[in-house]
């Protein structure tokens, strides 16, 4: 799929991911990242990738996108966008998130009680997928697996 087959609110959302991946901090790898979450209602909260100059402390771009919401007032949420360019290239596929952020979305998933639609794109938005979770994370472990109830922080 392309920009154009998306519906609007996926357009406004992948846009937002897209304004959130020009605030990646990533002097390290050069690989500037943004994600934008899609709140049940209506509202679109960004984030972007921010490293560190030791290595393995430096925070995705979508789980800085939940953390962001998180502070704002929201956790419930129906989709999630994500985009990515090189310092020097764009890129040709579709960016999908790492696994530990595969498994932030997943307990979002759950704690929004919606199976979440991402929207992966490359840099142009020339090619764009839809997935769910579960496409990206089959099987997954999450809250109802330790019996946990989590009405009460929604
Ligand atoms: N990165 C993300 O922000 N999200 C992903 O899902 C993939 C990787 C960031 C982390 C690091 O700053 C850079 O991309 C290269 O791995």
């Amino acid at each position: 799929m392309v920009f154009s087959g998306l519906d609007k609110k996926y357009q406004d959302l992948l846009l937002a991911a897209q304004t959130a991946m020009g605030r990646a901090y990533a002097p390290y790898s050069n690989f500037y990242v943004g994600a934008a979450l899609l709140a049940q209602d209506g509202k679109i909260i960004p984030g972007a990738n921010f490293e560190n100059a030791s290595f393995g402390l430096t925070i995705c771009a979508e789980r800085s996108a939940v953390f962001n919401a998180n502070m704002a007032g929201y956790r419930l949420f129906s989709a999630f966008a994500i985009i990515a360019r090189h310092k020097d290239f764009d890129t040709v596929d579709i960016t999908g998130p790492c696994g530990a952020c595969r498994q932030v979305l997943c307990e979002v998933r759950e704690l929004s009680d919606c199976n979440l639609v991402g929207i992966l794109s490359t840099t142009k938005m020339d090619k764009i997928e839809l997935v769910t979770l579960d496409d990206l994370l089959p099987k997954s472990f999450g809250p109802a697996k330790l019996g946990v109830d989590l009405s009460k922080w929604r």
